[in-house]
C-alpha cells in the first residue's frame, strides 16, 4: 500500500460509534476529515501512519519496543488534532477481519478499539481540547494493528522475549488502561482470561510469562500508599526488574503526572508551579507532591511474572 492508496471509510459514522467515542468528539472528527487536495500535508502524514499500521498487522510488539506517534504541534487545525485518529480509523475494517479469522469474542473486540473513544475523553481533559494530536500514542496503534487486545480489567500486548540472540519466546504485555480502580480480583480474572485465550488466537506464541512496564511498579510508591492499597498489592505480584538509568531524571514523573494524575506535564523537570497544580485530594497526589518536592523522582520500573507450565 502507499499513501495514495489509503481510503478512509465511508461508514466512519458507525465505526467511530463501535469505537465508543462520544457524540461530540464524532460530529468533530467527521467534519475534520482530511482531504488529498484540501489537506496535502495533513494527508500524507495521515497515509504514513496508516501504511505502517497495515505493514505491521499482527506483528507482536519487537523486544526493541516501538515509538508512539508523534505529537502535533498546538497550532494544529481540527484537521491535525484529528488526522491520527483517522490513520487508525482507515486499518479498522482490516482489524475487525483479523479479529474474526483469529476467533476473539465480539466482547474483547469492542473493548480494545474502545480505546479510540476513551483516548478522545483523555484528551479533553488532559489538554482542554478535542481531538488526539496531544496525546503520544503508544497503545492505540498497537490496538488497531492487531498486537494488543483489551480482555477485561487490563489489555495485553504480544511482545518477544529477547534474551540477546532474536526472538527467545513470547510475553504478554500487561496494561492497566483508566477504566477505573485496580481491583485485585479483577485484574487477576483479566490476567487468567489472557492466558487461556491467548495461546488459542495465537497457536504458535506460547506464553512464556507477564511483563509490565509502569510508574505503578515503583517501589517507592510503598513508602506513601498503605499495603493493602489496589497499586501495591499489584506490584507485590511481580519481580521488579533492576532499575536502569531513565532517558531523563524525570521520564517517571512526567508519566506519572500524564497517565495517572491526567495534567499535561511540562516540557523538562516540574517547577514550583507545576507542583502547585497537582490537586491534593488523594494519596497518590499528596505522595507526588511530597516526593518531587524533596528533590526525589519517580521511575518507570518494570515488573515481570511468569506463567505456571
Ligand atoms: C491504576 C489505577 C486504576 C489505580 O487506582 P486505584 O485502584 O484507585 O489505586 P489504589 O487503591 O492503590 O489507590 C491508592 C491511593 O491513590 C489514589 N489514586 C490512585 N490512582 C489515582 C489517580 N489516577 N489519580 C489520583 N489519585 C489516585 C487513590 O485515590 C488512593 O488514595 P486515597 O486512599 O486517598 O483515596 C489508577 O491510578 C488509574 O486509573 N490510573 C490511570 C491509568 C494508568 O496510569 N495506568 C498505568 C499505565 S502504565
Amino acid at each position: 500500500m502507499t499513501a495514495s492508496d489509503v481510503q478512509l471509510p465511508e461508514n466512519a459514522t458507525e465505526l467511530l460509534e463501535y469505537c465508543g467515542v462520544a457524540e461530540r468528539d464524532r460530529r468533530e472528527m467527521l467534519a475534520a476529515r482530511p482531504d488529498p487536495e484540501k489537506h496535502p500535508e495533513w494527508w500524507v502524514l495521515t497515509s504514513a501512519l496508516a501504511t505502517n499500521l497495515e505493514q505491521n498487522l499482527e506483528k507482536p510488539l519487537p523486544s526493541t519496543g516501538h515509538r508512539a506517534w508523534p505529537v502535533v504541534p498546538e497550532s494544529s487545525t481540527q484537521v491535525g488534532m484529528y488526522a491520527w485518529a483517522w490513520a487508525l480509523l482507515s486499518g479498522l475494517p482490516r482489524l475487525l477481519e483479523v479479529h474474526a479469522r483469529r476467533g476473539v469474542p465480539e466482547a474483547v473486540t469492542r473493548a480494545t478499539v474502545g480505546a479510540l473513544g476513551g483516548v478522545m475523553g483523555s484528551h479533553r481533559e488532559i489538554y482542554g481540547r478535542s481531538g488526539v494530536g496531544l496525546m503520544p500514542l503508544w497503545g492505540p496503534p498497537l490496538r488497531f494493528r492487531g498486537a494488543d487486545y483489551e480482555i477485561g480489567r487490563h489489555s495485553f500486548t504480544r511482545t518477544h522475549l529477547g534474551l540477546g540472540d532474536g526472538v527467545s519466546g513470547h510475553l504478554l504485555m500487561i496494561h492497566v488502561p483508566p477504566i477505573g480502580p485496580l481491583d485485585p480480583t479483577v485484574s487477576e480474572q483479566s490476567i487468567t482470561a489472557a492466558a487461556q485465550f491467548f495461546p488459542q488466537w495465537y497457536p504458535n506464541e506460547p506464553i512464556y510469562g507477564f511483563v509490565c512496564p509502569s510508574w505503578l511498579l515503583d517501589p517507592q510508591l510503598a513508602e506513601y500508599l498503605p499495603a493493602e492499597s489496589n497499586i501495591l498489592t499489584f506490584q507485590r505480584r511481580f519481580t521488579i526488574l533492576p532499575l536502569l538509568p531513565p532517558s531523563t531524571p524525570y521520564e517517571g514523573d512526567h508519566e506519572l503526572m500524564r497517565l495517572a494524575l491526567q495534567l499535561a506535564p511540562p516540557e523538562g523537570p516540574l517547577t514550583a508551579d507545576d507542583l502547585a497544580r497537582v490537586p491534593q485530594d488523594t494519596t497518590l497526589q499528596r505522595a507526588f507532591v511530597s516526593h518531587l518536592s524533596s528533590g526525589r523522582h519517580f521511575h518507570l520500573r518494570t515488573g515481570i511474572r511468569l506463567t505456571s507450565h
